[in-house]
């Protein structure tokens, strides 16, 4: 599918440069390179509706500015240019043609979906203006009707360009201040309170190899303390900043906190600035691994070290024998797990249940396999798998904030846990003295969710109330009212909030039409996966709260809204929300 998208931008070149090349070589009396590049920009024309077609069989989101703006475009300059009689008329359509097979180019690339009648008036009166131009520039007067009209397509689309889009979300005067969504106080009954302060610091730290990284830290450790809890324990942490000068927050990766407690500066909270202070508290109902970083200036923060592992053990489950959480991180291009920068042992007694939580905290997905023992994958993003099987020889491809648990009975032989086709993890039996293989995981195929584990039934409790759409892309826009080649949703970058009412069912379609992969991310909610490409998945139902969405995919998670509040909605390669992919969830009756 990448590879379509590919191709398509590749004929589209080709049929802009063999047009204008045609064009030239006409101009300049070059009969055999004009009959040439002429027949090649044809079939790069007819190429380019080849690729579109193709493009139409995964959605209309794909092709809508081509099959509206660039092929009409191109369609009626190229007849004409065929039709043209010989001589400098026929130049003039020839580099016409060409010129509108450039500007069908870059509304794919510049403006993507979806094109507007804006948008398609200012290319049709741009590809009309060089037209005239050139027909000047070859000794032609233009028709008086012809320059009014590309002047009045002109005018009227870029009206329609810059004219303010409607919002759309209503201020209620009845509505209740987000930072007043909160939640219990106390523990649930046979609970505990974990009281915890995070201060937020810069630090050199020296990592296992004897490497100093000038990080940013909670508590002057890399990652951040790793908090454990069990189910129904109150968790309150104290949040302080001694020294981040852009501010920090405490988000809850995955975490369905209450509103108040989920630290998005400017949406839930201000930003701790240095010598600030802020508080936290929430149950821990949901079981499962999760971890937690700051959300200001969040691609840097992250990047830089402040995060950490948060795991809920459920309540009265006797301990795993063998329970390890293994973030995995990246800093200044080495691969750090844990705290170590350097391959970790542990000493495992055979027969003891072990439990790896691994959790990508970078902004890229992270291949992880396992060797030396058949295994299951138990849980995906806190959430347990429905009858997980038994995996092997499989690579696991993690998506950026997400996280995996494993489970195994550790065997007679060692387990060895690869990340990126490296060895980061040894469990060796105890007493073994002999050498540790080192196994090439490189070429394991990647492990599909969408085929792994049983089906159960899910009941979603209805129909559904909501849609969205989100169309991922780059494009051209403004990113902090600097013009950019942004990373867009539907065309802009920081799109307008989505609305919902609280217990509403909600459908929402994630569609990459981008080369890059989107790790899309929603605050506060599960999302169950319906759909990718049109195929429901064969396996367990996957509750997510990070959607690895590559290009080319089509993914319709479902969502209940019922955790009301101002959220984040956004994609978890961080610096790609940075740079616009990034929107609100809005619940109808909160405010800031
Ligand atoms: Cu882990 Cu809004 O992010
Ligand atoms: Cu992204």
């Amino acid at each position: 599918m990448s590879l379509l998208i590919v191709l398509d931008l590749l004929v589209a070149v080709a049929a802009a440069a063999g047009w204008i090349g045609a064009g030239a070589a006409a101009a300049a009396g070059r009969r055999r390179l004009a009959i040439g590049l002429f027949a090649g920009a044809i079939a790069a024309s007819l190429g380019r509706v080849g690729t579109v077609l193709a493009l139409a069989g995964s959605g209309w989101w794909f092709v809508q500015e081509k099959v509206l703006v660039a092929l009409p475009l191109l369609g009626v300059a190229g007849v004409v240019a065929v039709l043209a009689g010989r001589g400098p008329a026929r130049v003039v359509w020839l580099l016409t043609a060409g010129y509108a097979a450039a500007a069908g180019l870059l509304v794919t690339v510049l403006v993507g979906y979806p094109v507007g009648w804006g948008e398609a008036l200012v290319t049709v009166a741009l590809v009309g203006t060089a037209a005239l131009l050139t027909a000047r520039a070859t000794g032609r007067s233009a028709p008086t009707a012809a320059v009014a009209v590309v002047i009045a397509a002109g005018l009227i689309g870029a009206g329609l360009v810059v004219l303010p889009a409607d919002e759309g979300v209503e201020h209620r005067a009845d509505a209740v201040p987000v930072s007043s969504l909160r939640g219990p106080d106390t523990p649930a009954p046979g609970g505990e309170v974990h009281r915890l302060t995070l201060t937020a610091q810069t630090a050199t730290v020296e990592l296992g190899s004897g490497r100093r990284v000038d990080a940013w830290t909670y508590n002057g450790q890399l990652p951040g303390p790793a908090i454990t809890a069990r189910q129904g324990d109150l968790i309150e942490v104290t949040l302080r900043n001694a020294d981040i000068e852009t501010g920090v927050t405490v988000h809850w990766h995955g975490y369905d906190v209450p509103s108040a407690e989920d630290g998005v500066p400017d949406l839930t909270q201000p930003a701790v600035p240095p010598g600030g202070e802020h508080q936290y508290r929430f149950r821990a109902d949901q079981v499962g691994s999760y971890w937690y970083h700051t959300h200001s200036v969040s691609h840097v923060g992250v990047r830089r070290g402040l995060y950490g592992t948060l795991v809920v053990l459920p309540r009265d489950s006797a301990p795993v024998g063998l329970d390890l959480t293994v973030p995995v991180h990246t800093f200044d291009g080495v691969t750090v797990v844990g705290d170590q920068d350097q391959p970790a042992e542990h000493r495992v007694e055979p027969g003891t249940p072990v439990r790896l939580r691994l959790v990508n905290t970078d902004s890229a997905p992270r291949r992880f396999a396992l060797a030396g023992t058949p295994y299951r994958l138990v849980a995906v993003d806190g959430q347990d798998l429905h009858r997980p099987g038994e995996l092997a020889q499989v690579g696991l491809r993690l998506a950026a904030g997400g996280r995996y648990d494993l489970a195994f009975p550790m065997p007679q032989t060692p387990v060895l846990l690869q990340v990126g086709g490296a060895t980061w993890l040894r469990l060796l039996p105890t007493g073994f003295a002999g050498a540790v293989p080192e196994p090439a995981t490189g070429d394991w195929p990647e492990l599909d969710l969408l085929h792994y584990g049983e089906p159960a039934p899910v009941d979603l409790g209805g129909a559904f109330d909501r849609e969205f759409t989100l169309v991922l892309d780059r494009g051209f826009a403004l990113v902090d009212g600097v013009p950019a080649f942004a990373q867009t949703v539907n065309g802009q970058a920081f799109p307008p909030a989505q609305q919902v009412r609280e217990g509403e069912l909600v459908r929402m379609t994630l569609v990459n039409r981008s080369l890059e992969t989107h790790p899309w991310h929603l605050h506060g909610h599960r999302m169950l996966v319906l759909s990718r490409d049109g195929q429901a998945p064969a396996g367990s139902p996957l509750w997510l709260d990070t959607v690895d969405v590559r290009p080319g995919e089509v993914w319709r998670i479902a969502f209940r809204a019922e955790n009301p509040g101002l959220w984040m909605n956004h994609c978890h390669n961080l610096p790609h929300a940075d740079q616009g992919m990034m929107l609100h969830l809005v619940y109808d009756g909160v405010a800031h």
